[in-house]
């Protein structure tokens, strides 16, 4: 809760004003290029307006969600509508030309009481977070009307058509829009009102209009954040993707262990290093573990028909399947020109294909249960290394499954994450590489408790880091 709720007295429930939120999706996303409007881009596995939506129907201060769609590609939403994860979204309308169209449209979808706050957002600002949420919901009990923005770090300058300044102001009371935007509803309904008759109307938001036509209303300004970005140009499409993979880190270091009673995990390859981690912390907290690997149950993870009689057993014993994590690998150290074929491919088939074996087999059993697959990277994978390319190479590929593979299964609820260990303290590791500094090596045990936690979150497409320096963190606190 922010420092700004505290102190104000909230007005009795009865009494209290309705907050709606109106995620605007109309636009078509021409600067980003993808063909498709980018609302709709998947970034960590669902769609970016699916982003938008969930942090709305996850605030405290919201009660209603409305979405407005482009009017074109409105039927790619339809199964939000009845998404049980949504219990807030009442509606979604298509949208209008221009931004300006289709916040009119919501208004015009939104009754009669001019009390209710309404905040517009837009959909492609998916890191809006419930302290700006909150903020700007306070803030209409004091105004008609509230803006989200942040300073300026580049200097703003004016120039005419001729690319000549025209002016430079002072960048200390400049300040960078972004949304929400919220209003009491007749207020905005009031303002669009008059620029309708003002055949000269142009604005790219909402606060402009009510600035622009309802000149003595006080706009109140609430402080965004730098991740509150708009997707606009390809480049925002990796920066949004970092920027998940942060929030997930975040989750991972701040999160209680999980409950995990009545889950049954399967884990290949724990028998040793982080796979067998996995299986004591998962039995600790709770859960069902069925462990197989070549040197416990004879499993070759790079056989189909074994990863297969494998599952089969685990579901046969427990009756269905939560989480399939793959930990097996090899890292087997030497230039290319002096690798024996057998183990090239060998090493491909149980650090790559083993992964799409074990993904594909696991996928039927996880559709029952929305359950998840883990996989294991490497922070080799972001550049190949001198000497282990074949491994590098093969933990780059895993990471483009898991990417893959978590928007193939979205539909069906099946998540699929990574997690990306820094040097851990395996056998595997130490055999390749001999006695390291133990401070300069992660504790399987850690990895371990950061893909629980992966486990037991919403997320998918994750390509999670776990470092040593969190590690070290830990241990300070
Ligand atoms: N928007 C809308 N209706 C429109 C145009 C835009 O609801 N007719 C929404 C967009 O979907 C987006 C937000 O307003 O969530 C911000 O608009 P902008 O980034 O300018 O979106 P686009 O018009 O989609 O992008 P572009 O200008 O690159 O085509």
């Amino acid at each position: 809760m922010s420092p700004h709720r505290e102190g104000i007295s909230m007005p009795d429930s009865t009494t209290a004003p309705r907050t709606v939120a109106v995620i605007l999706a109309g636009g078509i996303g021409v600067r980003v290029g993808l063909g498709i409007p980018k609302q709709l881009i998947k970034i960590a596995g669902k769609a970016i307006v699916e982003h938008t939506l969930d942090v709305m129907n996850a605030s405290e201060v919201i009660d209603e969600i409305i979405i407005v769609m482009n009017a074109g590609a409105i039927d790619q939403l339809e199964s939000l509508k009845h998404d049980e994860r949504f219990p807030k979204l009442t509606r979604i309308i298509p949208g209008g030309e221009t931004r300006n169209d289709s916040t009119k449209a919501a208004l015009a979808a939104l009754g009669d009481d001019a009390n209710t706050k309404v905040l517009f957002h837009d959909a492609v600002r998916p890191f809006v977070n419930e302290r700006i949420l909150e903020e700007c919901v306070e803030a209409l009990d004091h105004y008609e009307a509230v803006d989200t923005a942040i300073p300026s770090a580049d200097t703003i300058i004016q120039v005419d058509s001729a690319s000549h300044i025209t002016g430079i102001p002072n960048r200390a009371i400049l300040r960078r829009g972004q949304t929400p935007q919220a209003f009491r509803l007749g207020t905005i309904r009031a303002a669009y009102e008059l620029a309708d008759k003002d055949k000269t109307f142009h604005a790219t938001d909402d606060c402009g209009v009510v600035f622009t036509y309802l000149p003595g209303t006080p706009i109140y300004v609430v402080d965004g954040t730098p991740e509150n970005m708009k997707v606009t140009e390809p480049i925002d499409v990796h920066i949004a993707d970092k920027l998940f993979q942060l929030q997930s880190a975040s989750l991972t270091a701040d999160a209680e262990m999980p409950d995990l009673a009545g889950k049954v995990i399967v884990v290949f390859g724990g028998s040793y290093g982080i796979g067998e981690s996995i299986v004591e912390l998962a039995r600790t907290a709770g859960a069902e573990v069925h462990q197989f690997s070549r040197s416990t149950t004879d499993t070759d993870v790079r056989s189909r028909s074994a990863v297969k009689t494998a599952l089969k057993q685990a579901h046969d014993a427990s009756g269905r399947i939560d989480a399939v994590v793959m930990s097996a690998g090899v890292l087997r150290m030497g230039p290319l020109t002096k690798t024996k074929v057998k183990h090239i491919e060998s090493s491909i088939e149980t650090n790559f294909l083993a992964p799409v074996i074990v993904s594909r087999a696991a996928h039927k059993y996880l559709k029952e249960t929305a359950g998840q697959v883990l996989l294991f990277t490497s922070s080799s994978h972001t550049r190949g290394r001198a000497n282990y390319g074949i491994y590098s190479a093969s933990k780059a590929a895993v990471v483009n499954l898991t990417q893959a593979l978590a928007e193939e299964w979205a539909e069906d609820g099946v998540r699929v994450n990574c997690i990306n260990p820094q040097r851990t303290r395996t056998p595997m590791r130490t055999s390749a590489f001999g006695e390291e500094p133990a401070e300069s090596l992660l504790d399987p045990h850690q990895v371990a408790e950061v893909s629980l936690k992966v486990l037991d979150s919403g997320l998918t497409g994750q390509i999670v880091a776990v470092r040593v320096e969190q590690q070290a963190d830990r241990s300070v606190r």
